[in-house]
C-alpha cells in the first residue's frame, strides 16, 4: 500500500462494530437460551474467526439485514467439533473460547495463524486447570487441546497480569462451576465488556473497585437468556483517524456511535494532555455500553509534551501505544513510553515493529524490554513492514500521512483482521 502526505482531514463518518464486544455477543449470545439478534457485528476476520468457531460448536448463526441472529444452545448444547477450531488470528477467541470449553463434556483443540501459535496461553491454561479442566498446550502455546469437565469448580483468582481475555475465559468458565467464582486485577482494570454483555443477559455479578484492586464475583452456575444487542463503533479503530485528524492543521472529523466505555478511552486523555481538542457529544447507552460522537480538530498549536507514559498510565492505552508513539514524535520533547513489556506479546511484538518504522522513518528511538524513547522527528516517507499486524499498519498509516514523502507499507491488507474498509474509509476523508 502506497501512501501520500495529507494535507488535512474533513469529514464526518462511522467506524464498524467494536471488535471486543463483538465477541462476546457471539460467545455470550450462543450460551444463552433463545435467539439473540446483533446489530452492527464487527466486520472483521477476528470475529468472523470466533463465528465459524461457534457454528463448528453447533451453534446456529445467520446473516439478515446486516445483523447477526444467534440461535444459542444454552451453556450445555454445544457439540464436540470433528475438526480444530480455527481462532485465526485472534487471541480473543482462543481465550474466551477456552473458557466456554473448559465446561463442555468433550475435548476440544482450538489453533491459530502463525501469529497466533506464538502467543502465551499458560495465562488462560492456569486458571482454566484450577477449575478442573485439563488443557494441553505446546509448551504454553497453541495448539490447545481442552479435556473439559462438566463438574467444574469455582476459584479466587488473582490475574498476574490485568488481562480482560483471561478476565473473560474465566468468567465464562465461572458460568458452568459451582460455587463463586472471584477474579481480581491489581494493576489496572482491564476492559469491562464481558461483565456488561453477562449483566445484560441476566447473569448476577458483583463488582468492587476498592484500593486499587478490581474484583469481580460471578456465583456459578448461570442460565443467560436471548436479548438483542447494538455493538457501538470500535473506539480502538476510531483512534487512527481522531490521531490523524489532531494531528493535521485545520482537520475537523466527527465520528458518530462509537463506544466510548472508560476503559477503552483513557487515550483520548493522553491526546488532550498532548494539546489536541476531543471533544464527546450525544453521550448514551445502548445494550449497557456508553457510547457517543467524537469530533477531532486540527491542532492550532504545537504538541505540548507529555514526556513520559508508564504504569498503569500506559497499561490503560495498551492497543494504542504504537500510535501514540508516532505522536510522541511529534512532541518538543518526544516521549518515553515503560512498563508495556505486554506490548511485545500481541499480534507481533509490537515494541519492535514501532522502533523499526519510526527509525526508518528517520526518528532517533531508543529501545527498552519494556518500551521506547522517542525523540522529536520530522518524519520521512519511507518503506514500512506491517509485521502482518493490524494496527502497525494502521498507526504507521497515519506516520505516512504527516510525514515528508510517500511511504510504503508491506502487507498492509492484514487490516482485515479488525477493520477491513480501512484504507476506503481514510481515503473518503483525506485532502491532499
Ligand atoms: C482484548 C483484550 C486485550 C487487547 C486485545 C483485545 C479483549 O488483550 O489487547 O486487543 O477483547 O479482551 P489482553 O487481554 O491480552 O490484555
Amino acid at each position: 500500500m502506497r501512501i501520500r502526505p495529507a494535507r488535512r482531514i474533513k469529514g464526518q463518518l462511522r467506524v464498524p462494530g467494536d471488535k471486543s464486544i463483538s465477541h462476546r455477543a457471539a460467545i455470550i449470545s450462543a450460551l444463552a437460551h433463545g435467539s439473540s439478534k446483533i446489530s452492527s457485528f464487527a466486520t472483521g476476520a477476528d470475529c468472523a474467526a470466533t463465528v465459524a468457531c461457534l457454528k463448528a460448536l453447533g451453534v446456529a448463526i445467520t446473516a439478515a439485514d446486516g445483523n447477526l441472529i444467534v440461535n444459542g444452545v444454552g451453556r450445555h448444547g454445544f457439540k464436540r467439533s470433528d475438526k480444530p477450531l480455527d481462532c485465526g488470528n485472534s487471541g480473543s477467541t482462543m481465550r474466551m473460547l477456552a473458557g466456554v470449553l473448559a465446561g463442555q463434556n468433550f475435548t476440544s483443540t482450538l489453533v491459530g495463524d502463525d501469529s497466533l501459535s506464538m502467543r502465551p496461553m499458560r495465562r488462560i491454561v492456569a486458571p482454566l486447570e484450577a477449575m478442573g479442566a485439563t488443557v494441553q498446550s505446546h509448551a504454553g502455546k497453541p495448539p490447545l487441546t481442552i479435556i473439559g469437565s462438566d463438574s467444574l469448580k469455582a476459584i479466587a483468582y488473582e490475574l498476574p497480569v490485568s488481562s480482560a481475555q483471561v478476565k473473560s475465559g474465566v468468567l465464562l468458565a465461572a458460568l458452568n462451576a459451582a460455587g463463586v467464582t472471584r477474579v481480581s486485577e491489581s494493576s489496572v482494570k482491564s476492559r469491562d465488556h464481558t461483565e456488561r454483555m453477562l449483566q445484560w443477559f441476566g447473569a448476577a455479578l458483583s463488582q468492587q473497585d476498592t484500593g486499587g484492586t478490581y474484583v469481580v464475583s460471578l456465583d456459578g452456575p448461570q442460565t443467560l437468556a436471548a436479548r438483542d444487542i447494538s455493538i457501538p463503533g470500535d473506539i480502538s479503530s476510531a483512534a487512527f483517524f481522531v490521531a490523524a485528524a489532531g494531528l493535521l492543521p485545520n482537520s475537523d472529523l466527527v465520528i458518530d456511535n462509537v463506544g466510548l466505555n472508560p476503559t477503552r478511552t483513557a487515550f483520548l486523555s493522553v491526546f488532550e494532555s498532548l494539546g489536541l481538542t476531543v471533544k464527546t457529544k450525544n453521550v448514551r447507552e445502548e445494550s449497557n455500553e456508553p457510547l457517543g460522537s467524537i469530533h477531532v480538530a486540527g491542532r492550532q498549536f504545537p504538541l505540548q509534551s507529555q514526556t513520559t507514559l508508564s504504569g498503569s498510565n500506559s497499561a490503560q492505552v495498551i492497543d494504542e501505544l504504537p500510535l501514540l508513539a508516532v505522536l510522541g514524535s511529534q512532541t518538543p520533547g518526544g516521549m518515553e513510553i515503560r512498563d508495556a513489556e505486554e506490548l511485545r506479546l500481541k499480534e507481533s511484538d509490537r515494541i519492535a515493529a514501532t522502533v523499526k518504522n519510526l527509525r526508518a522513518m528517520g526518528a532517533t528511538v531508543k529501545e527498552f524490554d519494556d518500551g521506547m524513547s522517542v525523540n522529536p522527528a520530522q518524519l520521512k516517507g519511507a518503506r514500512l513492514e506491517s509485521n502482518g499486524d493490524h494496527r502497525i499498519t494502521m498507526a504507521f498509516t497515519i506516520a505516512a500521512l504527516i510525514a515528508a514523502g510517500e511511504s510504503e507499507i508491506d502487507d498492509a491488507e492484514c487490516v482485515r483482521v479488525s477493520f477491513p474498509d480501512f484504507f476506503e474509509v481514510l481515503e473518503s476523508i483525506v485532502e491532499r
